[in-house]
């Protein structure tokens, strides 16, 4: 590495363990506009160039939260976090983009759909967005998949549940909309869970005695491990005959993980996320007196469930952590009455990602500080058709950063979170990894832990490819 360079910078991110694609390295970033200019192991500054300190302190590349829900109207509530909130939740995570699902509401196209989610957050954003968009109603959808593609949105999402808000997909439209993702260079992100097994299950114990006697224990009763299991295993067998790229989203499951594996193996185009709350709860969270607070779809599940999903991280089967933030506040939640199927489903997450996956992850001894950034910014980023705009610290690439402490706690604290959710799965936790400076595009936006960015400065972040090649699928493992 060059020891100076002069030419001139707007900023000189100064003293840092840059974690590089190439490994981590102590290093000076050069960012001139938006972009990084230079990596160097030192870089004067002119008149006029802004020094950020980063000495005793890690640079990451900024984080993508590929699965989020801002203001999603969804099972009778609004989720809590609209593009302000969540937005500026994010930054102080070091999330410096996000992915949300544009879902049409009743008789709407896809193009109205992409218009509604670009009106929450133009104005509102802080961080660079963009949208996957839903399939619902695949015979009213599925000849408006080719023109989505065209303006710049290449990734699609089926649900295999929810019929009753109207989203629900079933294997003939999966089937064809795989097709359509190999034909045009796009993928397909499934909810993978079987949905009328799983009816059945909610039928036979929804029953005033049981919800009296087991209360939001009945979430986990009536979603066993096979739930997600067969319908992972079915979206995998319509990938595999159509060669058509797909990508399991909130992977929770040991067994789903071990599909994945095995159909990776042989070839089959398909990729798989976990969520952040998969690693580090369990369900015995429902046995709490508030235990209804923390239902989310699909549920939390059991410690080997978690040990397996940090096997597949390492191994390579699961490519990216998530958080499918989709808050609730407490009086939202309250709407459950006693009743497990009430319950608006989903949680705060954005606030807590880096956090969580440092802590639990590279202070926890699972992943090395360069797995992680593979699985929160580089895998989201190639993987999502961002890459190398985003995803990585290297010259010509968007200057999106976190400088975090490595050891540096701060107790998780509702009261003192951007997220509008009066209560967190991880209250009281000790967590390093917070964002003490977050960069988006070379502007400071999070300084000394607190967001200084302006709302409304995010940017919509068109795209024109998803997926990734066989060669690639095992690189990004
Ligand atoms: O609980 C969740 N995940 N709510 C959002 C909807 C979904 O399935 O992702
Ligand atoms: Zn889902
Ligand atoms: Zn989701």
């Amino acid at each position: 590495m060059a020891q100076t360079k002069k030419m001139s910078y707007d900023t000189i991110i100064r003293g840092g363990t840059v974690v590089t694609p190439g490994g981590a390295v102590r290093a000076d970033i050069g960012i001139r506009g938006e972009t990084i200019a230079a990596i160097a192991d030192s870089l004067e500054a002119s008149d006029g160039t802004a020094v950020v300190d980063a000495t005793d302190h890690l640079v990451l590349p900024g984080v993508l939260d590929v699965h989020v829900h801002l203001e999603l109207p969804f099972m009778g509530a609004v989720s809590a976090d609209d593009y302000r909130t969540g937005t500026r939740a994010g930054a102080r995570g070091g999330v410096t983009t996000v992915i949300d699902f544009a879902i049409p509401y009743a008789g709407e196209s896809l193009n109205d759909a992409a218009d509604n989610w670009m009106a929450k957050a133009e104005g509102k954003a802080l961080i660079d967005y963009t949208f996957h968009i839903c399939v619902t109603r695949w015979a009213e959808h599925k000849d408006q998949i080719e023109g989505m593609v065209k303006r710049g949105f290449p990734t699609f999402k089926e649900f295999m549940i929810y019929e009753s808000e109207g989203w629900q997909s079933d294997d003939r439209a999966m089937f064809d909309t795989l097709e359509k993702m190999r034909d045009y260079g796009a993928m397909l992100l499934v909810h993978a869970e079987s949905a009328r097994v799983l009816d059945e299950l909610i039928a036979r114990h929804h029953t005033p005695e049981l919800m009296a006697e087991y209360g939001a224990r009945l979430h986990a009763m009536t979603r066993p491990n096979f739930i997600e299991a067969e319908a992972i295993q079915r979206a995998v067998a319509w990938c595999e005959v159509t060669g058509g790229p797909l990508y399991i989203v909130h992977m929770s499951t040991a067994e789903g993980t071990d599909i994945v594996r095995a159909a990776q193996a042989r070839g089959v185009p398909v990729l798989a996320e976990t969520c952040a709350q998969y690693l580090v709860l369990d369900d015995s969270v429902f046995a709490r007196e508030d235990g209804h607070l923390f239902a989310c779809c699909p549920q939390l599940k059991k410690p080997e469930d978690a040990a397996r999903l940090w096997q597949g991280l390492r191994d390579g089967e699961v490519s990216v952590i998530s958080t499918d933030t989709c808050t609730f506040t407490r009086e939202q939640k309250a709407m459950w009455g006693g009743d497990w199927t009430k319950i608006p489903m989903g949680m705060p997450g954005l606030e807590t990602l880096l956090p969580l996956s440092y802590t639990h992850g590279v202070l926890g001894g699972r992943l090395s500080l360069e797995e992680l950034c593979m699985k929160l910014s580089t895998n989201p980023a190639r993987i999502m058709g961002l890459y190398p705009r985003k995803g990585a610290i290297q010259v010509g690439a968007d200057a999106d950063l976190a400088i975090i402490h490595p050891t540096r706690t701060i107790r998780v604290d509702p009261a003192t979170m951007e997220t509008n959710a009066d209560w967190s799965p991880f209250e009281g936790w000790d967590l390093a990894g917070f964002s003490r400076t977050t960069l988006s595009r070379g502007e400071v936006i999070v300084d000394d832990y607190a967001v200084v960015g302006q709302e409304g400065r995010g940017k919509w972040l068109p795209r024109t490819t998803a997926g990734l090649p066989a060669r690639e699928r095992a690189a990004a493992a």
